[in-house]
C-alpha cells in the first residue's frame, strides 16, 4: 500500500480565452475543473501504475465533493478528513493568442487541532498497512510548519519508507526528521541549499550535499532535463526521451509516483528512477494537469537513458 498525503488539496478551474482583458467581462470558450493536489496526483498515478494507493488530506465543502467524485471515477481510493469551509478553487485563464496561463491560488481553509488530530489517528492506523508514505506540497492555514517531520517519525516507527516532496519551511522541517527520499526540483533544491544550481554540475553537487546532510536519497528532477539522483556514494542522471511537450504540470507528481512503486517493490533506486522519469515524461505529453496514460509510461520506460555519475 502507498499512502499519499495531501494536506491542502484544491480543484483548478482553467478557463481557455482568446485574448484576456483586465478590468471587464471576457468569455471562454471552455473552461474544467480538476481535482488538484500533490499526493493526489500521486495517488492517481500510482493507481494508474498499479499498485494499491490510499490518499488521505482535509477537504471541505461542495469543492472537495468534486475531488472525491473525481477519484471515485478514476477507481482511485481515499480517506480525507471532512473540515469547514471550503477546499480551494485555483483559477487559471489560459490565452490562446499568447499561450500565457495567469493563475489565482487561495490559501485553503483553517484546520483546528480537532482535524489535525484526527488525520494523525487515522494515519497511524493505515501506517500498518502501508509500504511507503508520501508527504506532499504545500500546507494549509492552522497546520504546524513541522507536520511532515511528525508523520515521518511514525511511519519510520512503524518500518514504512518515505519521499517528501514540499517546499519552503515544511520542506526544511521535513528534511531535519530524515526522510528516505526527497525530490525537490531545482527550485525547490535551491531555496533548502540557499544557493543557485545553474547547472548541472552544480545541481550534482548541491544533490550530493542533501543526501550527506540529510542520510536521505535525493532525486533533484530538472524538467526536460531529466533528473540526478544520489543515494550515498552513488549517482545517475536520468534522461527522458523527447516527447512533444504540452503541460509539464503534474510532471513532478508523475515521478514521485514512479519512485513509490519502486520503494513499495522493493526495486533498486535506478528501477524507480527510469519509471518515475518515463512517468514525468508521459505526463508532459498530456495537456493541463492531466497525467500521463499508462501506454505511453510503458512506452517512454525503455527509452529512458540513465547514466551513472562518476
Ligand atoms: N518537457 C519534458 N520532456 C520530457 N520529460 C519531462 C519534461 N518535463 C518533465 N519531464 C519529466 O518529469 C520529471 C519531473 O518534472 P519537473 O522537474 O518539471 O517536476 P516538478 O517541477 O516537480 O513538477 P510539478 O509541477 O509536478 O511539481 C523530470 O525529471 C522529467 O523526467
Ligand atoms: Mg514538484
Amino acid at each position: 500500500m502507498i499512502i499519499t498525503l495531501t494536506p491542502n488539496p484544491a480543484v483548478d478551474h482553467t478557463s481557455i480565452v482568446d485574448c484576456l482583458k483586465v478590468g471587464t467581462v471576457n468569455r471562454f470558450q471552455y473552461s474544467y475543473l480538476d481535482p488538484a493536489g500533490k499526493g493526489i496526483n500521486v495517488s492517481r498515478m500510482v493507481h494508474r501504475l498499479g499498485w494499491p494507493t490510499i490518499a488521505f488530506g482535509f477537504l471541505a465543502g461542495e469543492l472537495g465533493v468534486i475531488v472525491e467524485k473525481a477519484l471515485t471515477d478514476e477507481g482511485v481510493d481515499y480517506h480525507f478528513v471532512r473540515i469547514p469551509g471550503q477546499t480551494r478553487l485555483n483559477t487559471t485563464i489560459v490565452e490562446r493568442t499568447s499561450g500565457t496561463a495567469t493563475s489565482l491560488h487561495g490559501p485553503g481553509p483553517a484546520v483546528d487541532g480537532e482535524h489535525i488530530a484526527r488525520l494523525e489517528n487515522l494515519l497511524r492506523f493505515w501506517l500498518q498497512a502501508g509500504r511507503v508514505l508520501v508527504l506532499a506540497g504545500s500546507l494549509p492555514p492552522g497546520v504546524p510548519t513541522d507536520i511532515y517531520a511528525t508523520y515521518l517519525h511514525l511511519a519510520h516507527a512503524k518500518g514504512v519508507k518515505t519521499i517528501l516532496d514540499a517546499d519552503g519551511e515544511p520542506l526544511r522541517r521535513g528534511v531535519a526528521a530524515r526522510p528516505y527520499l526527497i525530490k525537490p526540483n531545482v527550485a525547490e533544491a535551491e531555496r533548502l541549499l540557499g544557493r543557485a544550481l545553474p547547472d548541472l554540475p552544480a545541481v550534482v553537487d548541491g544533490a550530493r550535499e542533501l543526501a550527506r546532510c540529510f542520510g536521505a536519497i535525493v532525486v533533484i528532477s530538472m524538467g526536460a532535463q531529466g533528473a540526478v539522483c544520489i543515494q550515498g556514494e552513488k549517482g545517475w542522471h536520468a534522461v527522458p526521451p523527447a516527447v512533444e511537450r504540452h503541460s509539464t504540470v503534474g510532471s513532478g507528481d508523475a515521478m514521485v509516483a514512479g519512485l513509490a512503486v519502486a520503494l513499495a517493490r522493493g526495486d533498486n533506486i535506478v528501477e524507480g528512477l527510469q519509471m518515475g522519469t518515463a512517468a514525468g515524461a508521459a505526463t508532459a505529453m498530456t495537456p493541463g494537469t492531466a497525467l500521463g496514460t499508462v501506454e505511453d509510461v510503458a512506452a517512454l520506460l525503455p527509452r529512458v537513458e540513465i547514466a551513472e555519475l562518476r
